[in-house]
């Protein structure tokens, strides 16, 4: 591990939180036996992982045998961070997993496409903003200074998950590879039910309407915000001292970037993403 600053280290190009992580661990993850019921959540931090998690569990709690944990950290870990949980690989199946990483350092038993892959990505302005808010409440990161010192570090990748374009390039480019379902925030904030619904055709979850709409109604801002299993409020004050449902919204950057600052993200996404026709709405 490169210590890169005093909460973030780099293992083979991507940044993780310092102390999180081993080597050894990260390594191992290669050849972690990967089951058919296995389904992984994959983002870049910031990028509504929470909420899709909320989803994924409640289609899969309605559809029948999961396992029971305390709240959503329990039931979808971290694939990267297991914080002392017991061995993931003697976890009883349907196990799911939640993980930033990129797809270099997945295991490799995913390219079998039996498993399945959950990405979603969000557009980088609002992803920025919320990654900036964030990183003043959650203790193990890096307070920014400005606004205008995270979006630089942000741009330059120095920041836990590393680079948003490298992640989004990396996990797009790899759909031959997985069995993997693409969503974007924006897609899901406008229409959440269809999200819902498309999200039950991938993983083969045959739900009526009735519990489909129960699932969208556990998933709105509104409800997950009181939903103490759902919204991270458990962490303890030593990890989190504010709030992981902040806003919500499509288009909250535009109360934050200066017109110069959205123009620079523009111009390296052309630079950097142009090539691959993804669109993104932004308000
Ligand atoms: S993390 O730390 O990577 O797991 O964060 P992540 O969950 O990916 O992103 C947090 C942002 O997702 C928003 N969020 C939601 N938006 C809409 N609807 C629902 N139900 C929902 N749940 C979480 C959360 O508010 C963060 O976005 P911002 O813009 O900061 O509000």
């Amino acid at each position: 591990m490169e210590q890169i600053s005093e909460q973030l280290c780099r293992y083979k190009g991507y940044t993780f939180a310092t102390g999180w992580a081993t080597p050894e661990y990260l390594d191992s993850l290669h050849s972690f036996q990967i089951r058919d019921s296995d389904i992984f959540l994959v983002t870049y931090p910031k990028s509504g992982t929470i909420w899709t998690q909320q989803i994924l569990i409640s289609i899969c709690e309605l559809a029948g045998g999961l396992n029971e944990y305390p709240n959503n950290l329990e039931q979808m870990p971290w694939l990267e961070y297991t914080e002392g949980r017991p061995d993931y690989a003697l976890r009883p199946s349907p196990r799911l997993f939640a993980t930033h990483l990129p797809p270099a350092l997945m295991p490799a038993g995913l390219k079998d496409k039996r498993a399945k892959i959950v990405y979603v990505m969000r557009n980088p302005k609002d992803n920025i903003v919320s990654y900036y808010h964030f990183s003043k409440v959650i203790t193990f990161l890096e307070k920014p200074n400005s606004f205008e010192d995270f979006l630089e570090n942000y741009l330059s990748g120095n920041v836990g998950g590393s680079s948003w374009f490298d992640h989004i390039r990396a996990w797009h480019s790899v759909c031959d590879q997985y069995n993997i379902l693409y969503l974007t925030y924006e897609d899901m904030i406008l229409d959440l039910r269809g999200a819902v619904v498309k999200i039950c055709g991938f993983l083969g979850k045959n739900l009526s309407d009735a519990d489909i709409d129960k699932v969208v109604e556990k998933s709105t801002f509104g409800t997950m915000k009181k939903d103490s299993k759902a919204n991270y409020k458990f962490l303890p004050e030593e990890k989190l001292i504010g709030d992981f449902m902040r806003k919500g919204r499509i288009g909250d950057w535009k109360k934050t970037f200066t017109v110069a600052q959205s123009e620079r993200v523009d111009q390296i996404l052309e630079e950097k993403l142009g090539d691959m026709n993804l669109q993104f709405i932004w308000e």
